[in-house]
């Protein structure tokens, strides 16, 4: 069977891979945003969708052009349609939609938080499914029950902010770069983790698989205000006490998802954590986990950073739905807030 050709345009990253049915990836492109967004410490979704606009076509033609492959040679299009930023993924779903016309190929539809556990199959080499999947992303904090690629249940998520959001949040006040997950993981290497002793929100309540985040946002900003001398101006903040901040929040977010995931897969009783999402990319969140898991002998996948950031590689979920004949009309739709049920 050909490869199929996938769009990934949901939240700042405009990606698209060539992946044929055995997952070998013959090209993936991700052309990041991350430069439009610095400077106002997060994603802009008027910004993204335009960003996305101009960037999808030269994406499109460069993920081509490293397959060596014409467009005639594709066997379908697969579009990340849910969930995202309206615009974003309005774009990926129009120029997948229009590609389809144009070459008469079929359309298949990638859920991308599914696609972000998907990543962890793509990286092992056996069948993870049936697995406890984890999403911790800039937009979702996520714990599902999978039973197979195409079967998703949720468990439950974040209350308020997402965990990657609040990576983002924190790094803005402590004045760090955008995206703040990587800044605050380098600021924190030379922080002590104990220096702070911030809230872990559901952390002892196994029954509650909700996270919730914005109460430790605050109280890193009210120990900013706290620090001496007395409401000192975050840019008067010193090289240490930011890297202490940044440690003591990083470890409170780590210890919380890494808690909540194993009571998750002890509760269900399945045998493996899938993990993905940008936040997966922390190299504090690895260790524990990994460790922990070695400890409870549960067995973890995460995938690569470069497959846990977003990229399109991982919407080859859509060879399980093309297997499975589940494909989509041209009235397909974006759906920025709901994750649809297959
Ligand atoms: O999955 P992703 O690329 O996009 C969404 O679907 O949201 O995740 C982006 C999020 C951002 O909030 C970013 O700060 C966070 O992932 N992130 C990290 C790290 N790398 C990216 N958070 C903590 N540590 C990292 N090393
Ligand atoms: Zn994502």
């Amino acid at each position: 069977m050909r490869p199929l050709l996938i769009i990934e345009s949901t939240c700042d990253e405009t990606a698209v891979a060539v992946v044929d049915e055995r997952h070998q990836v013959l090209s993936s492109v991700v052309a990041s945003q991350e430069a439009l967004h610095e400077r106002f410490g997060g994603v802009v979704p008027e910004i993204a969708a335009r960003a996305h606009l101009e960037r999808m076509l030269p994406t499109i033609d460069q993920a081509l052009e490293q397959a060596g492959l014409e467009l005639s040679e594709i066997s379908g299009i697969a579009v990340a349609n849910t969930p995202g930023l309206a615009g974003s993924l309005l774009v990926g779903v129009a120029a997948a939609k229009a590609l389809c016309v144009a070459f008469d190929l079929p359309l298949l539809a990638v859920n991308h938080l599914q696609a972000h556990i998907y990543a962890c199959q793509l990286t092992s080499e056996r069948n993870v499914f049936p697995c406890i999947g984890f999403i911790v992303s800039g937009g979702h904090t996520n714990l599902y029950r999978c039973e197979s690629p195409l079967d998703f249940t949720l468990l439950g998520s974040t209350i308020d902010d997402a965990a990657g959001e609040a990576f983002d949040k924190v790094a803005s006040m402590l004045g760090l770069t955008y995206p703040g997950g990587p800044s605050i993981q380098k600021a924190a290497e030379n922080g002590d983790p104990k220096k702070y002793s911030f809230p872990r929100s559901f952390l002892h309540q196994p029954d509650r698989m909700e996270f919730s985040f914005s109460g430790l946002k605050t109280a890193v900003r009210y120990q900013i205000s706290r620090t001496e001398p007395p409401h000192i101006a975050i840019q008067n903040l010193n090289s240490q006490e930011i890297a202490d901040l940044a440690a003591s929040f990083q470890a409170a977010v780590v210890e919380v998802l890494v808690g909540k995931v194993l009571q998750a897969v002890e509760k269900y009783q399945l045998p493996r954590i899938c993990v993905g999402g940008g936040v997966a990319a922390n190299r504090a969140f690895r260790e524990r986990l990994t460790n922990q898991c070695q400890k409870k002998n549960v067995e973890l996948v995460i995938a690569p950073n470069s497959l846990c950031t977003d990229n399109a590689v991982m919407g080859a979920i859509a060879w399980e739905r093309w297997r499975a004949g589940l494909f989509e009309s041209l009235d397909l739709d974006a759906y920025p807030g709901l994750v649809r049920q297959d």
